[in-house]
């Protein structure tokens, strides 16, 4: 298996979430050729992408052939290594054919499937403990939003510090085992994206928790919500923010590309 990026690094993280695409895995060579000649700037950027995971040991394996410089996310994983839990994949599973990081927390998994940030905080800390980086997913729903900046931050204090409780600072940060995307629930998949300057405000807010509280200074933090290729520069480009977590946009072969070509060398 690929392992191309064993350890943190600063450079910015375009983390593309395929979610529950492509149907067939015959589809997934065309995606995968977006990458082939996007000449992308790999001192700045690291690519990852989040497949299905049944899709992850033969996208691994292409990866190996062709000596890709991207590496592969888990979606989601248990909070187990391994045990009676039908339907469910570890951390292990995944980290041994070929994933360097889990996203975990994702707002689609906390409302379609029921996932607690109880249950987001041992995900977490499974994550870490087989060996992935785990990044982790926060963001307010609109309901919030609503209400205000305060309640906004209140909200995700609240994400951070339930899923990070059973892990101790010195863990998440001497393995450099974590990353925070800013997911706003209200901008993912509706086209309506946060402005640079929102997502800046509040990934400042989580960047000054996670250095007072878990005294990890210099965590990568990332917004993800209906970015595109028009706006993945405004996002990227901004000393504020490492890096974008990419849905839709992502499994869009032309959008792909236009995407991958903002981040040419
Ligand atoms: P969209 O880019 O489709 O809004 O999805 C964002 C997301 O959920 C990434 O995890």
């Amino acid at each position: 298996m690929i392992r191309i990026i064993s350890d943190y690094s600063m450079k910015k993280l375009i983390a593309f979430n395929w979610k529950m695409y492509p149907k067939k895995a015959a589809d997934i060579e065309g995606l995968l050729l977006a990458f082939d000649d996007a000449n992308i700037d790999t001192d700045r950027y690291e690519i990852a992408i989040a497949p299905p995971a049944v899709y992850l040991p033969m996208i691994a394996d292409i990866f190996y052939e062709v000596k890709a410089d991207i590496s592969l996310a888990m979606q989601n994983c248990a909070w187990q290594s391994e045990g009676a839990l039908t339907g469910e994949i570890s951390a292990e599973m995944g980290k041994n054919v070929g994933a360097d990081y889990a996203i975990i927390g994702h707002s689609e998994r906390r409302m379609y499937f029921g996932e607690t940030d109880e249950m987001i905080g041992k995900k977490v800390s499974a994550a870490i403990k087989a060996g992935l980086v785990a990044i982790l997913c926060v963001g307010e729903p609109l309901s919030v939003r609503k209400k205000g900046k305060a309640a906004v931050k209140q909200y995700i204090r609240k994400q951070i510090e339930e899923a990070m409780k059973g892990l101790s600072a010195s863990k998440a940060f001497s393995s450099k085992r974590i990353i925070i995307a800013y997911e706003p629930v209200w901008a993912i998949g509706t086209g309506n994206a946060a402005t640079p300057e929102d997502a800046i405000e509040v990934i400042a807010f989580i960047r000054s928790i996670l250095n007072t509280s878990y005294s990890i200074p210099t965590a990568r933090i990332l917004y993800g919500g209906s970015v595109n290729a028009k706006n993945v520069p405004l996002f990227v480009k901004h000393d504020g923010i490492d890096g974008a977590l990419i849905g839709g946009a992502s499994i869009d072969k032309k959008e792909l590309k236009s995407i991958l070509k903002t981040l040419h060398s």
